[in-house]
Parts: structure tokens; sequence; C-alpha cells
């Protein structure tokens, strides 16, 4: 079983006094286990990250092995600063320096040319490689401390939901995995935003905690929306972040009909959305898309706790992380 190394005391600032010693010593211990090529799933702003050296080989296969995940879906790699763009990529545009540069730490993975210094398999093969410096205090610890690249898909199984809590990871993987470091829940719930600028024109792979407006702003050039037409990155699948329920997306004004159809068939239905009109079992949900993505991956695993007939999901009404969270309920709900 993962050994839980609690690092949360630095996030709590009640408790605040510049220096949190049992802090110091999960995450020296979590940094020693990477460079040991152990796995050490980690907090992100985002989601959990199962975590491995990304220059060690055999290290990154350990994570394929623990995912069940295909080897030729690639990994993003996770680092300390915006200064590393140029160590784990190799002839970095200056769009992608301006893009670390106004979001990093945050949500938003660039994928450039990959260097050396990540292990193709890492990359599952690619000549390029996902870059990404999270937003969260014990994983930038943590990086700092390892002081390498650090590969690291969702801590979950392959194709279910991602983990947004240490609990989570161990319930997915605490069989299978060295150490969970413990940084309480995650702020922004979604994976993040995911923009290819290898090509002259920025391509959006995946939406996320950053818009594409956002990028658009800082760029001053469209963003090509790089998810219509033939996948160009490899793991974007139609049917991923599910739950075992069937889930079936809805809008709040057909709630009403569809409960009622759903209630003739005899085991419960459930039902998330941002008004549950006193249904059971259900999980209200902020209207606003934030507030929603922080909650959107808890509830779909409680939900996975009832014996369910089925899920109906309404989606939240507004907010910049609208496109994210849309893109991931329609993924649940796609054909298995
Ligand atoms: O928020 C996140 O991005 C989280 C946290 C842990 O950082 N990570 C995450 O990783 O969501 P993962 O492996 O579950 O999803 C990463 C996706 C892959 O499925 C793949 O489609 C895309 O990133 N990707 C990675 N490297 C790529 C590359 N070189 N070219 C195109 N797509 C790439
Ligand atoms: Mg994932």
């Amino acid at each position: 079983m993962a050994e839980l190394l609690d690092a949360t005391g630095s996030t709590d600032t009640r408790t605040d006094t510049g220096s949190d010693t049992a802090t110091d010593s999960a995450v020296e211990r979590a940094a020693a286990a990477l460079a040991a090529g152990k796995l050490v799933a980690f907090p992100t702003e985002t989601v959990y990250g199962l975590g491995a050296d990304a220059s060690n080989a055999a290290a990154v296969a350990n994570i394929f092995l623990a995912k069940g995940r295909p080897p030729g879906h690639p990994l993003i790699v996770h680092m300390a600063s915006a200064s590393d763009l140029d160590r784990f990529g190799r002839n970095v545009s200056p769009l992608a320096h301006k893009l670390g540069a106004a979001f990093w730490p945050g949500p938003l993975t660039i994928v450039v040319e990959r260097a050396d210094s990540v292990a193709p398999e890492t990359a599952g093969g690619l000549d390029t490689v996902g870059l990404r410096v999270p937003d969260h205090p014990v994983t930038l610890q943590l990086l700092n401390e390892f002081g390498g690249g650090v590969a690291g898909p969702s801590a979950n199984r392959f194709g279910s939901v991602s983990p947004t809590t240490a609990a989570h990871v161990l319930d997915d993987l605490g069989s299978v995995i060295d150490f969970v470091l413990d940084g309480g829940p995650c702020a922004v719930g979604v994976e993040s935003t995911i923009v290819d600028v290898t090509g002259p024109v920025p391509v959006l792979l995946r939406p996320g905690g950053i818009s594409a407006v956002e990028i658009e702003a800082v760029l001053g050039v469209a963003v090509k929306d790089g998810r219509a037409g033939p996948s160009r990155a490899p793991g974007m699948l139609a049917s991923h972040y599910a739950p075992n329920v069937s889930v079936e997306l809805i809008e709040q004004s057909e709630v009403d009909d569809a409960l009622a159809v759903a209630g003739a068939t005899g085991r419960p239905v459930g039902l998330i959305a941002p008004d549950v009109r006193g249904h059971s079992p259900s999980w209200q949900l902020p209207a606003d898309a934030g507030g929603y993505a922080a909650q959107l991956y808890a509830a779909l695993r409680a939900a996975d706790q009832h014996n369910l007939e089925g899920l109906l999901v309404v989606p939240p009404r507004s907010g910049p992380l609208l496109d994210a969270v849309v893109d991931r309920l329609q993924k649940a709900a796609a054909p298995r």
C-alpha cells in the first residue's frame, strides 16, 4: 500500500510560521523517492499527478503499468520554473516563452519540441513534449528539491475520473504506487489547458483552466481549435474522464421530465446540477463553471458509490471554465 506523506501543513495559512518541518520532511522523502526511480503521486492546482523522473525510462514505464495506460500516450513534464522551458524543450518559440511568462505557475501545458533531457518514453515516442509549471506550493517545493523534470499524468486508472484529493489517488492506485504526497484538495479541479506552439499558429488541444480568449489576449494572434478532425494529441479520446455509471448530459429545463422517465425503471437515477430540485441522490454544484469544476470529479466519484441506473448531469451556466467543464462532461457522456 502506498505511504501517505502529509504536506497539508504548509498550505494552512492559519498556522504558517514560515517553516513547517513536517511538510519539509514529507517533500524531502518524496524527492528522494523520485530520484530512486519510484512513483510519487503529487498535488497540483488542477488534479493530482502520478509522478516519476522524466529522464528515467524505467520509472516512466511503471507509470504506464500502474495506470493501465497504452504506451503511445504522451505524458506532461512538470518543471519548477518557466526558465526550464529551454532545458526540457528545444527550438522553443517566442510564443511559448510569452505563454510561460504570462501563465506559469498555472494550469497551462505548452507543447514544444522535446529536448534529450526528457526520455522518449515519457513523450510516448514523440519528438514533442508537453511542459507545465504547476501552481501548487508543495509541488513547487518538490520540483525544486528533486531538481529535474517530473513526468505526470493524472493519478487515476486509464480512462476514469481524475483525482482531486489524496484519498481519490489511494482509492485508484494505492496498491500499485509507492507514495502519495498530500497537499489538500485541488483548487481548479479540471486538467490544464494544452496548447501546441510547435508551428506558426498556436493550436488548442484541450480546454482547461486557462481559456483560449486569455491565450489570444497574451499572444495577439488567434488560437486554432485543434479538437476537431484527426486528433493531434495521442491519448485524446472521445470517451474519457468517465465514471462507471453511464452519464447523460441534459439542460436544467429538461430535469423534471428526465427524472420522471428515469423513475419508472427501478434502480435510482443520480443527478448532478446547479439546481437539483430536491432529488435524491444528487450533488448540487455551483452555477459558475469555476466553482462547478472544483467539485465535479468528487461528485462523479461519489455517484459511483451508489448503485445507480444512470447519472443525469446539467452543465454549469457560465464562467471562464465553461468550455473545459463542458468538454469533460461530453467525454464522460460519450459512448464507451
Ligand atoms: O492538469 C494536468 O494537465 C494534469 C496535472 C497532473 O498536471 N495532467 C494531466 O495529464 O492531465 P494526462 O496525462 O492525464 O493528460 C495529458 C494529455 C495527454 O493525454 C495527451 O493527450 C496530451 O496531454 N499530451 C501530452 N504530451 C503531448 C504532446 N507532446 N503532444 C500532444 N499532446 C500531448
Ligand atoms: Mg488523465
